[in-house]
């Protein structure tokens, strides 16, 4: 079996998240294409209509024609989605809402005192579950503006301080230890907000007038891609050619380390979408070295531990990921996750020291896949599971639906 093919993705989901709340304040009507279709972006969706927005779906377009929002009458489910909840809690408190945030279980387990702290130094009162959801937040008072070192590398953080402080009464400062992903940054820039941006100081204005309307064809997201990117590593005689896809350097991390070990993938059709470089990629068939990652790159690599884990597994020699934290606080705890199911296939694979290290072998067996309930992770294995095996078991498939739903048929139209 080898694969041949082009395939046009579902739009980013950190891009939609984004562009959805900062439209539905806009000062007119923003259209967005290619939205990302998983249940995640449902859920941002969902909790902003509560809110009162004007959000319509018009054949394959998202028209969102912007307007003043109102606290919701019930309490916002954010589902699986740390994105909605960390971003919400600050974007709903920009606009002085009360509200209350709840999740699944995973959610429910998820560290929320990360933007409870800054956000009650802003001036919100918010009650918590001893830091988990629910939050009930009240955002009626007055916001002040902050100076606040965050302690962890987290866009989800960072944006939410950023949106919180569009509504505050002076400027924020947000200062990051690491490097995150920045399209908050580069929206708000892009809408006509007052951002600047100093290596890792952000320093954001007050709105003192609406953002402007975007219209945005967004592009196919990297984090989707990189398990198509991998699966074609991995077969024999293979190419895929990836359409739009989105090339800000801080989500392509996985793209230097396919660089780095001698993987053939080139980059053509570079263009800047509202402020998002994007462009076409194809990777073909590899064997595949082990590979060494620093902390430091953990951030632009965050969700794609799982499939470089599955990479590293089909490779020859050690891999080791450094300064792996953060990986602990995702959908599931994804360095247990990876470390069992890697086991599971008969690759060794341990945590030490704060890293995660794999070493690359062949799978002995085709173990039943345990997602933990987690997209990522059952995407990743399905990938080894495949490459490997020619088939796979799986324990939850609607998992995948969070950030994939077309997942199983690109795998068929790549496979067919
Ligand atoms: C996201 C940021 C990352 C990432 C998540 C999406 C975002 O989380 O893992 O899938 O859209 O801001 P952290 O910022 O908490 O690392």
């Amino acid at each position: 079996m080898a694969i041949n093919t082009t395939i046009l993705l579902p739009g980013d989901k950190s891009i939609s998240h984004r562009a959805v709340m900062l439209a539905s304040i806009a000062d007119g009507v923003s259209e967005l294409t290619n939205l990302n279709d998983g249940k995640d972006v449902q859920s941002t969706i969902k909790a902003l209509q509560a809110c009162g927005a004007l959000i319509e779906n018009d054949d394959k377009k998202l028209i969102i024609t912007g307007t003043t929002l109102s606290s919701p009458k019930k309490p916002i489910d954010c589902g699986n989605s740390g994105t909605s909840a960390r971003l919400l809690s600050g974007f709903l408190s920009s606009q002085s809402l009360q509200f209350s945030l709840t999740g699944d279980d995973s959610l429910s387990s998820r560290p929320m005192d990360r933007v409870i702290v800054p956000l009650t130094q802003m001036g919100c009162h918010i009650e918590s579950n001893n830091g988990l959801l629910p939050l009930i937040v009240d955002a009626s008072g007055p916001l002040n503006g902050i100076n606040y070192k965050m302690p962890v590398a987290s866009a989800q953080v960072k944006s939410s301080i950023l949106l919180a402080g569009l509504g505050a009464e002076s400027s924020s400062n947000v200062s990051e230890i690491n490097t995150s992903r920045n399209h908050t940054e580069i929206m708000l820039h892009h809408m006509g907000a007052t951002i600047t941006v100093m290596d890792r100081d952000i320093r954001i204005e007050p709105l003192s007038s609406s953002l402007e309307p975007i219209t945005m064809d967004i592009p196919s997201d990297p984090s989707s891609a990189s398990f198509f990117i991998v699966l074609t590593v991995l077969m024999k005689e293979s190419q895929v050619t990836v359409r739009n896809m989105l090339l800000n350097p801080t989500r392509i991390g996985f793209m230097n380390i396919l660089n780095k070990i001698g993987i053939p993938a080139t980059i053509s059709n570079q263009h800047h979408m509202n402020g998002e470089l994007c462009g076409d990629v194809s990777v073909e068939s590899s064997s595949v070295d082990g590979f060494e990652v620093s902390s430091y790159a953990i951030p632009s690599i965050i969700d794609e531990i799982p499939i470089l884990s599955v990479l590293a597994a089909a490779g020859k020699g050690k891999t080791v990921f450094n300064g792996i934290e953060e990986l602990k606080f995702k959908e599931s705890n994804r360095v247990q996750a990876i470390i069992d199911n890697l086991i599971n296939f008969g690759i060794k694979a341990y945590e030490q020291d704060n890293s995660l290290i794999v070493e690359g072998g062949t799978p002995t067996q085709m173990p039943t896949i345990q997602s933990f309930d987690d997209h990522r992770i059952a995407m990743a294995f399905v990938v080894l599971s495949i490459a490997v095996f020619g088939e796979y078991k799986l324990d939850n498939k609607a998992c995948i639906d969070i950030s994939l739903p077309g997942f199983f048929d690109t795998i068929e139209e790549m496979l067919s």
